[in-house]
């Protein structure tokens, strides 16, 4: 499918970008990156980097949404103001600009007549009433059709970072139904994994342990439920998607294995040989949804496809990766000072 295609990813010096970037060029595609490098690196690619374009400019700017679409035939779009649970929460003038990035990509990739756009969105588009702890309005699995803006009841989107992701959905379909653009919403499940940063629980979990932090503080309950997605996974079911899906509608990328967030906090500190006396739980530091699955029946019929890696497995491979990335000093002042860093 990516063989000698021209694929722009944006925001492809990111974690799951960066990671995206590397695979497709495997595959033999012809790659463009953009980024501004606001929360991305560089040396993220650095292992293609001799194989790859690289356009540095920033997507709120509508000149470089036009530049960097021009004689695409595949748009990936991951570029995103995000960062963990602590940024998103404090920082809404800025999440809002992401209107402005989405709606620049949609408009010049379709003035430039891109034949798909794969836009990474995110489970945050689902309304957040069903993802309480309230049994009686919990949905254990979210499916697609849950998070829907014409269908009343189906939009309350997760803060205005899950409403942006929403309507950057919305809007794609709405360039399908007028204009026959082709293209999918991948809705992305809780991702850790290598290159991905400490403001996000499992990296900041893997420094805590690493650093034999006791008591080991969790952010919230701790009786907060996610699938934990590992990033080659959700690389192939972008990929997958991105191939498979054209009509514009959004599938979930994410595994069907529910870990507590306290326990993902044990398994952690198991795997990396730490055994804190106690655990402490932080209710003054915002901790997301109770309950957060995806139904994954979609995603197996409409793509063939499951992930596969486990998440003792992703940890294992993460804790391996971090070890090497950090001295002890530097994960104890990110530990103690920069958690709420994008
Ligand atoms: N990490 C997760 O668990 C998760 C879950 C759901 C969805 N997503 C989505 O996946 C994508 C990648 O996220 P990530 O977690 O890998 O890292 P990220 O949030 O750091 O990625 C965003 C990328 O976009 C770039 N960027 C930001 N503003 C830009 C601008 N104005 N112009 C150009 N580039 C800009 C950043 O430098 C960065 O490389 C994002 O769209 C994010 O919303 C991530």
């Amino acid at each position: 499918m990516f063989q000698s295609k021209k694929v722009l990813v944006t925001g492809g010096c990111s974690f799951i970008g960066s990671h995206l970037v590397e695979s497709l060029v495997a595959d033999g595609a012809d790659v463009t990156v953009v980024d501004d490098l606001s929360s991305g690196e560089l040396d993220n690619i650095e292992t293609v980097s001799s194989k790859v374009r690289f356009i540095l400019g920033d997507l709120r700017e509508s000149r470089v949404a036009s530049e960097c679409t021009k004689d695409k035939d595949i748009v990936f779009h991951l570029a995103n103001i995000h960062g963990g649970r602590g940024f998103i929460e404090t920082h809404p003038g800025e999440i809002c600009q992401n209107f402005l990035i989405d709606g620049n990509i949609f408009y010049h990739a379709h003035l430039n007549k891109v034949d798909r756009i794969c836009y990474v969105s995110s489970a945050c588009a689902y309304p957040t009433t069903l993802q309480t702890a309230d049994p009686s309005r919990q949905q254990r699995y979210l499916s697609e059709e849950m998070a829907d803006p014409f269908q009343e009841g189906s939009a309350l989107a997760d803060g205005e970072y899950g409403w942006a992701k929403f309507m950057g959905e919305m809007a794609l379909k709405g360039y399908h139904r007028q204009f026959a653009q082709k293209g999918v919403s991948c809705r992305l499940f809780t991702v850790y994994g290598p290159r991905e940063n400490e403001s996000h629980a499992i990296i900041a979990f893997i420094a805590k342990a690493l650093t034999r932090q006791d008591p080991f503080e969790i952010w919230g309950s701790g009786q907060q439920d996610r699938n934990f997605t590992y990033v080659a996974d959700v690389v192939e079911g972008l990929k997958l998607a991105a191939a498979n899906i054209s009509d514009c509608r959004a599938v979930n990328i994410g595994t069907d294995e529910i870990t507590k967030v306290i326990d993902a906090a044990k398994i952690v500190c198991e795997l990396t040989g730490h055994t804190p006396d106690n655990f402490k739980f932080d209710p003054s530091k915002p901790e997301g949804v109770h309950a957060r699955a995806a139904s994954i029946k979609n995603q197996e019929s409409w793509l063939a496809w499951k992930p596969g890696v486990s998440f003792k497995e992703g940890i294992l491979q993460t804790v391996s990766w971090y070890q090497n990335k950090r001295t002890t000093d530097e994960m104890l002042d990110i530990v103690q000072n920069r958690l709420f860093d994008r």
